[in-house]
């Protein structure tokens, strides 16, 4: 048994008021077409055939390999959609799956359901309901007296009797593939835009006498559809609450779910707390008994338990146990802080090592370092590492001791144990048992006397 999908992202969402593709509408975190593929990703191995029209290079670009595309150049209906995929796939697949790109909450289980149910039909098609109050101009599922599903009816086509319908149709199907292929040829086009409605293929088939299941899906957010940027609002909060559910159930603390922001790749430990106005991106990794935030952005980072981070910015960084960091501390690629370094306010580090019990408390910026450990960084320290041209490297050892305001014009090294005074502006290595001492300020008498003041004569 195999299966091929094929997703719908041709259409133009005129309704978006935007320049950019549609399906290019990012909804936590990620374009929604890429949710798409990764979608079909999950409910088979084959490739997954895109059907693109509107801003297809946008589109093929930022999906590149993980899908094969056909064009559909002019935009005729879902119908006319899926027939561009017919030489692509006939004869390649059992069945195809049809879902649009513009449905971001869709979940695979209730495709892989679909799936199975179709397994066990008899005839050509399984597709996925929607019971709900409001119907959103979605087409209404007509069945039959014994309950069989026998046509699908947009809404501008209702009678005034099947505008009361509240049984919707999503717009995912599961077709045994070459009854799909055989008789998408049949399908006329219709209505004011003339298209052709992949909908119609239902009637077709209750016409053959064929047997048409319709499952009922039990999550509702799962079927919004994209149409305007108030929907992909709605899209992003549903996700939100679905991804913020599903982290509370597995023993983390979400103080405020209204208000973080937890992209779907991120992975949470037990007994870990997210503070409000928290925001964690990509493949973001948080071991155990953390604390973060509140107002806390970490993107692309790994940390491990135990970690305290307040009201800072970690990008691209790793941090082992016990660290804490913050408030308005500023982590960036590269930065790597061993067990138990402390990090107070404003510190930056970027692509250097802070050694095990390190602490930096605050107003400092370490890039291109390696700093040992027990390590204490005082106030305003500054590695100079860039010349105009070059990056150069600081290298300071495990226990060496950096006054405030020391600056570190690299490239240099600071050896174990060494010391630098405060304000001192170390050009030099300074080797285990020396301290560095820098340019102490000179005395002078002040003069008050208004004839030497700039700007007073005449
Ligand atoms: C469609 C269904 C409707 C269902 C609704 C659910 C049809 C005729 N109607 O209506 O029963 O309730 O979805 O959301 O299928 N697309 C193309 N090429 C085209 C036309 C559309 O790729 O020529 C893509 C669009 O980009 C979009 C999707 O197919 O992602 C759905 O098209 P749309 O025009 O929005 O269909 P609806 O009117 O919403
Ligand atoms: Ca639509």
């Amino acid at each position: 048994m195999s299966i091929s999908v094929v997703i719908l992202a041709a259409g133009q969402g005129t309704r978006m008021k935007s320049n950019i593709a549609k399906v290019m509408h990012p909804v936590g975190g990620k374009p929604m077409v890429i949710r798409a593929v990764e979608t079909a990703a999950r409910l088979s191995h084959q490739t997954p055939i895109v059907v693109v029209g509107h801003g297809a290079e946008a589109v093929q670009s930022a999906v590149g390999g993980r899908a094969q595309f056909v064009i559909q150049a002019q935009q005729q209906g879902t119908g006319h959609a899926v027939m561009q995929a017919d030489s692509a796939l006939r004869g390649k697949a059992d069945y195809i799956a049809v879902f649009y790109a513009d449905m971001p909450l869709l979940r695979s289980a209730s495709l892989q359901r679909l799936i199975d149910a179709q397994l066990d039909n008899r005839g050509p098609i399984t597709l996925l309901t929607i019971v709900a109050q409001d119907p959103r101009g979605f087409g209404r599922i007509v069945r039959g007296s014994d309950g069989s599903v026998i046509s699908i009816v947009e809404e501008a086509d209702c009678t005034p009797d099947q505008l009361l319908i509240r049984e919707l149709n999503a717009g995912v199907y599961v077709f045994r593939a070459d009854w799909l292929w055989d008789n998408l040829a049949h399908l006329t086009p219709k209505g004011s835009k003339n298209e052709y409605y992949l909908t119609d293929m239902i009637q077709l088939a209750a016409s053959q006498a064929l047997p048409i299941v319709g499952l009922e899906s039990d999550d509702s957010d799962e079927v919004i559809g994209v149409n305007t940027l108030v929907h992909l609002s709605e899209a992003e909060t549903a996700l939100r609450q679905r991804v913020n559910r599903g982290w509370m159930l597995e023993g983390v603390t979400i103080i405020d779910p209204a208000t973080t922001y937890i992209h779907e790749d991120v992975r949470i430990g037990k007994d870990s707390v997210i503070q409000p106005n928290t925001h964690l991106q990509g493949k973001t990794l948080i071991g155990s008994q953390c604390n973060i935030g509140p107002n806390s952005i970490i993107r692309e980072s790994t940390l491990g338990s135990s970690c305290t981070v307040t009201g800072s910015v970690i990008e691209n960084a790793i941090l082992e146990n016990h660290v804490e960091i913050g408030p308005f501390a500023h982590l960036r690629a590269g930065a790597y802080l061993a067990d138990n370094v402390h990090m107070g306010n404003f510190g930056e580090v970027k692509n250097s090592r802070l050694g095990p019990g390190t602490r930096m408390g605050h107003f400092s910026y370490i890039g291109d370092a390696n700093i040992g450990a027990e390590v204490n960084i005082g106030a305003g320290t500054v590695t100079v590492n860039f010349d105009g041209v070059n990056k150069n490297k600081t290298i300071v050892g495990d226990n060496a001791f950096i006054g405030s305001d020391t600056m570190l014009i690299a490239p240099v090294t600071v050896e174990q144990n060494a010391r630098t005074a405060a304000g001192s502006v170390v050009t030099r290595d300074v080797p285990e048992g020396h301290i560095a001492i820098g340019v102490p300020a000179r005395l002078r008498q002040l003069n008050p006397s208004p004839e030497n003041e700039n700007g007073s004569g005449e």
